[in-house]
């Protein structure tokens, strides 16, 4: 379906007290949850690897929707899958052969996402359509949290077109606000990963911030 979904991205959670935060988040209404892994090559920055991620799903109740920022990424798809991720998004820069990528998602078991940076063309991904059930359009340049929003609401609106009546979530990437929300859900865009503007404000011990977070966005 086609109604707007939130996932709060874990990247701006407390790292040392994940389970009672994604506990929280869900609690207050988190459709999914955003898990940013980072390798510190294909982007500067450094987080998490498949035993984190593993040790996570317990904890997820709704949907495990994985964002890698890593290169190469095809030796850890597995790793992923036995980990429990439900999603699992590769980056189009992050190889040669990001359709033979989308097919072992896929094989593997997960639904397969696609991730296009900010300077990259909605057309890098028109032919791996086919292969994608999300394209996530990033609205800051990957790496961390709290960056500021970057308008690419021309690119979502191509690519609503592009995928026409196939069932593709597109899910935006950084800077996700009240302010920019509207935005790009008008563009076209259905699920809003939103990090800071989610946690900022807020702790477990207080997570009715967290709710009035995901509502305002
Ligand atoms: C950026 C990550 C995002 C990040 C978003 O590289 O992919 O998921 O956590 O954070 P905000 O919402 O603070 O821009
Ligand atoms: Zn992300």
């Amino acid at each position: 379906d086609r109604s707007i979904k939130i996932a709060p991205s874990i990247l701006s959670a407390d790292f040392a007290n994940f389970s009672a935060e994604i506990q929280a988040i869900e609690a207050q209404g988190a459709d999914w949850v955003h898990i940013d892994v980072m390798d510190g090559h294909f982007v500067p920055n450094l987080t998490f690897g498949p035993p984190a991620v593993k040790a996570f799903r317990p904890h997820v109740k709704t949907v495990m929707d994985v964002h890698l920022m890593i290169t190469p990424v095809d030796p850890y798809i597995q790793a992923y899958a036995d980990a429990g991720a439900d999603i699992l998004t590769a980056h189009v820069e992050a190889g040669a052969h990001t359709h033979r990528t989308l097919q072992a998602i896929r094989a593997a078991g997960m639904k397969a996402g696609v991730a296009l940076n900010p300077g990259t063309p909605a057309y890098a991904v028109e032919h791996l359509l086919d292969l994608t059930d999300l394209v996530c359009v990033m609205t800051v340049n990957p790496g961390f949290g709290g960056q500021k929003f970057i308008d690419m609401t021309n690119k979502i609106r191509k690519l609503r077109s592009m995928i026409g009546d196939r069932p593709i979530h597109i899910e935006i990437d950084g800077g996700v606000d009240p302010k920019t929300a509207p935005l790009v859900a008008a563009a076209g865009a259905d699920v809003l990963v939103a990090g800071s503007a989610v946690f900022k404000g807020g702790s477990v011990d207080n997570p009715e911030v967290y709710g009035a977070n995901i509502k305002a966005v």
